[in-house]
């Protein structure tokens, strides 16, 4: 049942990613705070699947297929939200990684990956800022990682995504600095290693130290109550155990 004692409740809000992994379990977690979720990823059975929980539990649920790497999926994507409502609510976890040396790392891995973690992140901020400076209120969440983070253990092979995600950490400030006057506050979240099937792929051999329910936590809280002040921090994330 959804509970309607949360700011999402009887709101909005945009979810990336959402097929599987943190992106799941945020619009699993927000559809369960009262919101309508509009849930964008490629995989179409994937989208629907979740999608469905989620009205079976009660909650409302519209799964957009999108790349957000394409202008024009993400312009999709926020036209069919926009006919449900505005977005009061951003969250953009949709996310690749390749792990490739880095003297072979291609020019179509490298376009891919910036395409998608920070391009992404980029077209569906935009899109979502415009709404929400016209209604003087909205919560934007990006996530970035650890991996982002200067001085943190880095890995071989993930030149392409620590750029990335360094990216999305510098462009949540910047919207934060823009969005401030707007009511917009826009806060980056950097997880260490998540359970989910990206970090499985990548390295297997790393024991992860929190789970995407874990994430999605600390999301809705700064959806519910976002600290105006603190607005455009990037907030690390290393083990829940
Ligand atoms: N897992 C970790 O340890 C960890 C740590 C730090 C940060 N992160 C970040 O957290 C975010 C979520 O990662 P995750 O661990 O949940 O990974 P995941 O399980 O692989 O999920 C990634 C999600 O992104 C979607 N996606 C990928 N490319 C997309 C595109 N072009 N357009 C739309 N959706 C796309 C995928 O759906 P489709 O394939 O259906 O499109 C999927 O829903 C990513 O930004 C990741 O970099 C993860």
């Amino acid at each position: 049942m959804p509970d309607t004692l949360h700011w999402l409740a009887g709101r909005m809000a945009v979810v990336t990613g959402a097929s599987r992994g943190i992106g799941r379990a945020t619009a699993e977690a927000i559809a369960k705070s009262g919101a309508h979720v509009v849930m964008a990823a490629r995989d179409r059975e994937a989208l629907e699947a979740v999608a469905g929980g989620i009205r079976e539990a009660g909650g409302a649920a519209t799964p957009v297929l999108a790349d957000v790497s394409r202008a024009e999926d993400v312009d999709r994507l926020f036209t069919v939200a926009g006919r449900i409502g505005r977005p009061a609510a951003l969250v953009c976890a949709a996310g690749v990684l390749s792990r490739v040396p880095f003297e072979e790392t291609t020019r179509r891995t490298w376009d891919e990956t910036l395409g998608i973690n920070l391009t992404g992140v980029f077209l569906c901020c935009r899109a979502a800022f415009a709404a929400m400076r016209r209604a003087g209120e909205g919560r934007i969440v990006t996530i970035a990682s650890l991996s982002g983070i200067y001085a943190t253990e880095k890995f071989a092979g993930l030149a392409a995504y620590n750029v990335s995600k360094y990216g999305v950490i510098g462009l949540t400030e910047a919207i934060a600095v823009e969005g401030r006057e707007h009511g917009i506050s826009a806060f980056c979240i950097s997880p260490g290693a998540v359970d989910t099937e990206m970090l499985r792929r990548a390295n297997p051999d790393l024991r992860p130290g929190l789970t995407p329910g874990d994430v999605a936590d600390l999301i809705i809280e700064l959806l519910d109550k976002p600290w105006a002040a603190a607005s455009g921090a990037n907030i690390p994330l290393f083990s829940n155990a």
